[in-house]
């Protein structure tokens, strides 16, 4: 099965970090976001998929053809940021059947099994969340028997509440290319972008039956609060614990923490949700609501809402950071 997922942002929300890694392959709970989306599609039977790169294009290649060599990947530049509906537009040669569209910038605790159940005459699958803050988001206006009248890009007015969380199964491509070719041949929505939900409304005005399923998780990663917050998430409900291969020495840990393999930490209170990457070396600090990037060396330092990048060297400072790989930070030690 195939797979288009849009990965050629610049993530500028997550700035500095995104500067040097491509937002999809920033970690959270120790594992890159990517990572827990395409291990879940591939456990579904998808093995091709097309990336729709940009912003760091090499670096994203690269990563993929390492931690996916099995996995038969299309890489195709995007060159103007031009919305989503431009970007699944570039992927169209490379489609001839049933697919996923997928934006990863989230964590998704999702049922894909699901697809297997649609009828025969349902087009599409959209998976979606009920949000308070509505105007935000692609929200849906279901029929009866909830199956999409209409779908409207950052409504002003609560015309609905159930939230488009960027997670599609498309059964009927050729509905869906015929209506994102008629998006981008037409004026682009108030931002100068073209939207991939006007392709569906298109599906759905010219006889589509498009569906919607709720969604159990719907974690954001996409910027430094939503990340530490899904940090949290993922240390309780499973990727918490102290690596048998690290050493923790008279440290006062508070719960949720997770200590990977050759990381060292003495003294000081670690927790609650901080992810100390492997080798990371941690000595005399107070941290939480943190994640400390691998072989980061951080001394007498007392960290809130934080990231710290791989390799960053960060000595008695205190507060909330984002110090990005190799960087260097001396505070004033206190006396
Ligand atoms: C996009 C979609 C929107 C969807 C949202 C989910 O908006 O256009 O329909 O609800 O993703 O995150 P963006 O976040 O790019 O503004």
């Amino acid at each position: 099965m195939k797979a288009v997922i849009p990965v050629a942002g610049k993530g500028t929300r997550l700035r500095p970090h995104t500067h040097h890694t491509p937002k999809p392959v920033v970690k959270v709970a120790g594992k890159p976001v990517l990572s827990y989306l395409l291990d879940e599609l591939i456990e579904v039977g998808v093995d091709e998929i097309v990336f729709i790169v940009g912003h760091l294009r090499d670096t994203m290649e690269a990563w993929i053809r390492e931690e996916y060599p099995s996995l038969k990947a299309h890489y195709v530049l995007q060159e103007v940021q031009d919305g989503t509906a431009g970007a699944v537009a570039l992927a169209e040669p490379y489609i001839d059947e049933e697919l996923f569209i997928i934006f990863a910038d989230a964590v998704f605790e999702v049922d894909y099994g699901l697809i297997r159940t649609l009828g025969a005459e349902s087009d599409a699958l959209l998976w979606a969340k009920e949000v308070e803050d509505y105007q935000r988001y692609g929200v849906i206006v279901t029929n009866d028997d909830g199956s999409m009248k209409k779908i409207v890009e950052k409504p002003t007015e609560p015309v609905s509440k159930l939230a488009n969380i960027g997670l599609y199964y498309i059964k009927n491509h050729e509905l869906l290319f015929e209506g994102i070719r008629k998006t981008v041949t037409s004026p682009p929505g108030p931002s100068g972008e073209f939207y991939l939900t006007d392709a569906f409304q298109y599906m759905v005005d010219n006889g589509g039956r498009l569906l919607t399923a709720p969604v159990a998780g719907w974690w954001d990663c996409g910027k430094p609060e939503t990340l530490i917050e899904t940090n949290h998430h993922l240390l309780e409900v499973g990727r918490r614990g102290i690596d048998p291969l690290a050493t923790v020495d008279g440290v006062e840990l508070i719960e949720p923490v997770r200590v990977e393999a050759g990381a060292k930490v003495r003294g000081g209170t670690i927790g609650p949700n901080v992810t100390i990457e492997e080798g990371a070396e941690l000595d005399g600090c107070t941290v939480r609501d943190t994640i400390i990037g691998a072989h980061a060396s951080v001394r007498g330092c007392s960290l809130n809402d934080s990231l710290v990048g791989a390799h960053a060297d960060i000595a008695d400072v205190s507060g909330s950071m984002r110090v990005t790989d190799h960087s260097f930070v001396a505070g004033a030690p206190s006396s």
